[in-house]
């Protein structure tokens, strides 16, 4: 059975965490690897939608995150999960709890986040209609100790999941069974 790995993307809204975790689902599933998305946007629409974004609330809907991803991680998956996640503690309660676990951050500056405001948040945020956004009115701590750094405003995101998709592989590799 393929090892399984949770390769955990955290990043502000917007920095492009969705767009990467869709284009590297595509490229592994290619080489034939089994894999499943887990989007906070979506675990957020259909099962925590009674969550909203204090860092309790936050919190519960990391930990529902990493259950799944851990139950999934333990059957050989290679789950690719986005979700802010934007404090250390979140990251590091991660880790501990799913064990093998690669840490990407996707980095992207706050200016270029808010001129793309895909979803038309940063817009409702700066106007104050959306309380607690992360990088406007809530933290977003930066990794300390995170796998891999991607900079979506410097490289394409092409460019950005090629670059996960080798360390996941490599990664793989060097935990199967000599
Ligand atoms: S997390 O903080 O719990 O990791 P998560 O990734 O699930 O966040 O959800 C973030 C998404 O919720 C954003 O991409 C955005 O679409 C939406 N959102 C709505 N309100 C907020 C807010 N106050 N802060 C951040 N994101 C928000």
């Amino acid at each position: 059975m393929q090892n399984g790995v949770t390769v955990w993307f955290t990043g502000l809204s917007g920095a492009g965490k969705t767009t990467l975790s869709k284009l590297v689902e595509e490229k592994l599933r290619q080489s034939g690897a089994r894999v499943e998305l887990l989007d906070g946007d979506i675990l957020r629409r259909n099962f925590t939608l009674d969550l909203g974004f204090s860092r309790a609330d936050r919190m519960k809907n990391i930990a529902l995150a990493a259950y799944i991803a851990k139950l999934l991680t333990q059957n050989g998956v290679i789950v690719l999960a986005s979700f802010i996640t934007p404090y250390q503690e979140m990251r590091n309660y991660c880790r501990g709890e799913i064990g093998p676990l690669i840490e990407v951050y996707v980095k992207c500056p706050l200016t270029e986040c808010m001129r793309r405001d895909v979803k038309g948040l940063y817009a409702k945020a700066l106007r104050g209609e959306i309380v607690g956004f992360t990088g406007v009115s809530d933290p977003f701590e930066e990794p300390v100790n995170p796998d891999i750094v991607v900079e979506t405003d410097k490289q394409d995101a092409d460019q950005c999941a090629l670059r996960i998709v080798s360390f996941v592989q490599k990664y793989i590799q060097e935990r199967e069974p000599q």
